[in-house]
């Protein structure tokens, strides 16, 4: 299939009470291993890439690598930019190929965030892209974006529904307490938050930090109105995991397909593990 939009599957997670999750790539890798787990799980899915692994990667090898394996699988798939910091980078993703973006205006003054994210919505809309917008702010480092503790804020959730009701975003992505990274405890989610921002918009609400957050939570939060849930730090310790204990185990091993083959096994294991916990499973 071509790369779709996320409004091929959000609507439906929405309705039905299940979340797609949004899986970041950081090399060929990561791809293979995802669309392998979106295929065998059948489920739709989400390549998400940052401004960070679209640098590492290429712009226009990122979009190849994401089409290329969407076009041979028979699941919904979209690429989807993550955190996009500005209307030119989002314009320029569009352009490259991307099927839905993710305008992140949210250090930006509550109205100004509003009007900048009207703008990428008008313009992503008139082409099929679907947008994902953010409000508050979302603590932990992912790459360009280091936020601390003191410097993360929950999303106000009147502010979030009025947010929506202005910019009629695809998802909308609100800080309720979770983080990017893994935790050090338990994050303390804000459920409150979600049940009543998800009962007053239409768009799907997004949990990004989706990594170390324990099943239970993931589950309470999707039964609540979470229709999309960001995951990398788990892919990336998965992977990590294979191809130290290999290449401490085996000093001869120069390969790169010996340590990284099985590396992207250990990858789509996790992402199957997920897509079943956020019960898209069967849902293509
Ligand atoms: P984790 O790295 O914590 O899984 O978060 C990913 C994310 O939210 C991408 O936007």
């Amino acid at each position: 299939m071509p790369l779709v939009s996320m409004n091929a599957f959000l609507p439906q997670a929405k309705k039905e009470g299940f979340a797609v999750g949004q899986f970041n790539v950081n090399n060929l890798e990561f791809v293979q291993a995802i669309i392998e787990a979106g295929k065998e799980e059948r489920s739709p899915l989400i390549f998400g890439a940052s401004e960070g692994a679209i640098r590492y990667m290429g712009l226009n090898n990122v979009v190849a690598l994401a089409k290329a394996a969407a076009e041979e699988a028979d699941v919904p798939v979209a690429l989807h930019l993550d955190h996009g910091s500005s209307f030119e980078v989002v314009m320029k993703c569009i352009r490259a190929g991307f099927s839905s973006v993710m305008f992140d205006g949210s250090h930006y003054p509550f109205e100004e965030n509003i009007r900048l994210t009207k703008k990428v919505v008008e313009a992503a809309h008139a082409v099929g892209v679907s947008v994902e917008g953010e409000l508050g702010t979302i603590g932990g480092v992912e790459d360009d974006l280091n936020v601390s503790e003191e410097d993360a804020a929950l999303a106000d959730p009147d502010q979030a529904i009025r947010f929506w009701e202005e910019t009629k975003v695809d998802a909308m992505a609100i800080a309720v307490g979770t983080a990017h990274g893994m935790y050090k405890g338990e994050p303390k989610i804000r459920y409150d938050i979600i049940e009543k921002v998800a009962s007053q918009i239409e768009a799907p609400i997004v949990l990004h930090g989706g990594s170390g957050v324990p099943d239970e939570s993931i589950q309470k939060a999707v039964s609540l109105g979470v229709g999309k849930i960001n995951v990398n730090t788990e892919n990336q310790v998965a992977m990590v995991k294979v191809v130290r204990e290999l290449l401490d185990n085996n000093p001869d091993m120069i390969d790169p397909r010996k340590y990284l083959g099985p590396a992207r096994e250990a990858i789509k294991e996790t992402v199957k593990a997920k897509m079943r916990l956020f019960g898209s499973s069967g849902k293509a």
